[in-house]
C-alpha cells in the first residue's frame, strides 16, 4: 500500500489543482492532501484565500481521486505530517523543484509540471479585469 501526499492551497479550485492531485494519486494507493490554513496564508501572502478553510477543506475532500484532507497549520510542520500520515511519496508542482528535497531520507519526492496557462492568481487577476 502506497501513500501519497501533497500539500497546498487550493483557493478558487480549478484544472491545474484538479490534474495535479489526480496525477498525485495515481503514483500511489492513497492521497492525503494538506490544505494550509486561512491563518497561514494570511501570514505567508498578506490576503486570506478567497475561499476559506472550511470551504477549500469541502471541495478537496469531495474528489474521488482523495483519500483523506488535513490542515496545515504550519510551514515548518512538514516533516510531521509526512511522519503522522505515514507517506511514502511526497508530491508537489515544479514550482516547488528542490523545495523538498530536506525530506528524502523519509520520502520519495516528486515535482509534477504544472498545467500550463493556469492558476488561482491568474484567475483573481482576470475576474479583477472583467469588473473593471
Ligand atoms: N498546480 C499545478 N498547475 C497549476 C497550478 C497549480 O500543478 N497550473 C499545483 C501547484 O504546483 C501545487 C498545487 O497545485 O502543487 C496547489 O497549488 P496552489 O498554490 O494552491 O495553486 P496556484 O494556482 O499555484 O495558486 P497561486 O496562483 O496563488 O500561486
Amino acid at each position: 500500500m502506497k501513500r501519497v501526499i501533497t500539500f497546498g492551497t487550493f483557493d478558487l479550485f480549478h484544472y491545474g489543482h484538479l490534474m495535479i492531485l489526480e496525477r498525485a494519486a495515481n503514483l500511489g494507493d492513497e492521497l492525503f492532501v494538506g490544505i494550509s490554513s486561512d491563518k497561514l496564508n494570511f501570514a505567508k501572502k498578506a490576503r486570506y484565500p478567497i475561499y476559506t478553510q472550511m470551504e477549500r477543506i469541502a471541495i478537496v475532500k469531495a474528489l474521488k481521486c482523495v483519500t483523506e484532507v488535513f490542515v496545515e497549520q504550519s510551514l515548518e510542520l512538514k516533516r510531521e505530517y509526512l511522519l503522522k500520515y505515514n507517506a511514502d511519496i511526497l508530491v508537489m508542482g515544479d514550482d516547488w523543484k528542490g523545495k523538498f528535497d530536506e525530506f528524502k531520507d523519509i520520502v520519495e519526492v516528486v515535482y509534477l509540471p504544472r498545467t500550463p496557462s493556469i492558476s488561482t492568481t491568474i484567475l483573481i487577476e482576470k475576474i479583477q479585469i472583467k469588473n473593471m
